[in-house]
């Protein structure tokens, strides 16, 4: 399995940033990993235009609808038209700030199928939740509320991303991350069954250049999700450069 490092860009950039992504291209054909950036929505099609194919580009979170009377909302449809292969749904920002609910992330991952998106399904505990020895079932009951059944390796990735070490400078330990993505997949194969083996655990929280090549040396890393290091296209060509080769 190729691994997957998609950088979050959350909500920055301008069309100046876009120098960032135009700084990818040149290391693409030599890359062992899948790449794609996440840029907002507001600079996705002219982010396409830059990448012209050689980077793949995503959404950061999507409708559930196609279309309609939802103000301010960006449907899957509109992500793909725009020039998206890829789709975050679930990022624990979302659930947090914006009240998300395991089945409403479900409903998106479904939309971004239904638009050929391949969808990022995000999921991870918090700092109190993990001392109060919870993180297992909070990523097991997230599993079983965000993943729709008809999830296999070519639609979804999973991202395990603890939301203490994201943004925070606090990476998770190596040894708790391959202990959790062990935990997932084992969740993933009751969920899902034999066909969940292809599906990629990508670990988030504070990846960074320093950090990147023991993260994804770990058994079961499928790649990373990589927020404030995807900024800077130095910082993000240096995690991805630490991918596994096989
Ligand atoms: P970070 O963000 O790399 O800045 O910690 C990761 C994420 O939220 O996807």
């Amino acid at each position: 399995m190729r691994q997957l490092v998609a950088g979050n860009w959350k909500m920055n950039g301008l069309g100046a940033d876009l120098a960032e992504l135009e700084a990818l291209k040149p290391a693409m054909p030599g890359a062992a990993c899948e790449v794609a950036v996440c840029p907002p929505a507001t600079l996705l099609a002219r982010a396409a235009w830059i990448a012209k194919g050689a980077v793949a580009l995503g959404g950061q979170d999507c409708h559930a609808e196609a279309a309609g009377a939802f103000t301010g909302d960006v449907s899957a449809e509109m992500l793909k038209d725009a020039g998206a292969a890829y789709v975050i749904v679930g990022h624990s920002e979302r659930r947090q700030y914006h009240g998300e609910t395991d089945a409403q992330v479900a409903a998106k991952a479904q939309a971004a199928w239904r638009a050929g998106l391949h969808a990022i399904i995000c999921i991870g505990e918090s700092e109190a939740q993990r001392d109060s020895g919870q993180a297992s079932e909070i990523c097991h009951r997230q599993i079983e509320g965000s993943v729709p059944l008809e999830a296999d390796g070519a639609n979804t990735a999973i991202a395990y991303e603890p939301i203490w070490a994201i943004g925070t400078g606090k990476t998770a330990t190596c040894d708790d991350i391959a202990a959790m993505h062990r935990h997932i997949r084992g969740c993933l194969v009751e969920r899902l069954g034999p066909k969940s083996a292809g599906i990629r655990i990508l670990y988030g929280g504070s990846v960074k250049p320093a950090n990147a090549a023991e993260i994804l040396a770990l058994d079961d890393v499928g790649g990373a999700l990589v927020g404030g290091a995807s900024l800077k296209a130095q910082d993000f060509l240096a995690i991805i450069a630490a991918a596994r080769k096989t």
